[in-house]
């Protein structure tokens, strides 16, 4: 029997990550609708996650975290302060809180949180509305079985990731989840060249994207074998390959993502500080 199955699991906001979450996870059957709780801004949108799924719901935060052995915090950065800290003291030491919110450090939930309670903080990528997620999770804390919870909750999403630190969890925020987008605009350039020789978009974009789903396949298929094993198979001396990849190194394409990703990296830590208790 899941560890989950007989603990109350609040959010905190029903917009779409939290709806992504939960499709996911009563369909997997990690909760039942009866273990899941919900509050959200609107009254609207709650009425219609409670009719869609059959979940129950609570008019305030403060019942909400008073009813849940875990508390998932789903709302924009800007919304957090709001809809938390009127409410800290509400929070206790046998429970789990669990944050989504993007652009909330780790210490930010620290130092709003005085109890014990075991605090989370979760990032995933938009993937997760396919369950194809990555989701990557960091406490703090030497507690495995807390990151079995974890991985038991967010499983159902994606991949599930520990992270060790607050560095990592923000390179993870710019890899993966700013991944996404990056993966589309790399993929639009692809695209875009192909067009320029006169094939439509629709087929130029169809052909790039099953370039990078065999990509990934062959990955999955050849999991002894590294990218760079991988590559070398495409790869022959003076070939046309190997003139498209002296290019690319001569160009410094790798230079190019380090610095963007190191800017992002910048910007997330900018961000945070607009979230101050
Ligand atoms: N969507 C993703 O795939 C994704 C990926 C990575 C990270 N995230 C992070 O996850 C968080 C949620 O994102 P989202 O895309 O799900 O946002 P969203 O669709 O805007 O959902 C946020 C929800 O929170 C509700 N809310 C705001 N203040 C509240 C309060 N005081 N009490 C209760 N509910 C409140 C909002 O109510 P209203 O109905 O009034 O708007 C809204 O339904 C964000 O911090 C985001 O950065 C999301």
């Amino acid at each position: 029997m899941s560890t989950l199955s007989k603990l109350n699991i609040g959010f905190i906001g029903c917009g779409n990550l939290a709806q992504s979450i939960l499709k996911s996870i009563l369909s997997n059957n990690i909760l039942s609708p009866s273990q899941v709780f919900f509050t959200n801004r609107s009254e609207n949108k709650l009425k219609k996650v409670k009719s869609e799924f059959g979940v129950g719901s609570f008019a305030g935060n403060d019942e909400l975290i008073d009813h849940s052995d875990i508390v998932i915090i789903a709302v924009k950065p800007q919304d957090f302060m709001e809809a938390i800290e009127p409410y800290v003291a509400n929070f206790r030491e046998d429970q789990i809180v669990i944050s989504l919110a993007a652009g909330v450090p780790f210490t930010t939930l620290k130092s709003l949180v005085t109890t014990s309670t075991r605090l989370v903080r979760v990032m995933t990528n938009t993937a997760a509305s396919v369950s194809q997620g990555v989701v990557g999770f960091y406490h703090a804390r030497d507690d495995e079985a807390l990151d079995a919870t974890i991985e038991q909750l967010f499983s159902s999403i994606g991949e599930v990731y520990a992270l060790q630190n607050e560095d990592e969890f923000a390179a993870f925020t710019v890899a993966v989840c700013s991944g996404i987008g990056f993966v589309f605009e790399v993929m639009t350039y692809w695209a875009e060249w192909l067009e320029q020789y006169g094939i439509s978009k629709e087929i130029s974009e169809k052909m790039i994207k099953d370039t990078f789903k065999g990509a990934v396949s062959l990955l999955e298929k050849n999991k002894n074998l590294e990218l760079t094993d991988l590559q070398s198979k495409v790869v022959s001396k003076k070939g046309v390959t190997q003139a498209g990849l002296t290019s690319m190194h001569e160009l410094e394409l790798d230079r190019v993502f380090r610095v963007s990703f190191e800017k992002a990296v910048m910007r997330d830590k900018e961000l945070e500080k607009f979230v101050t208790p």
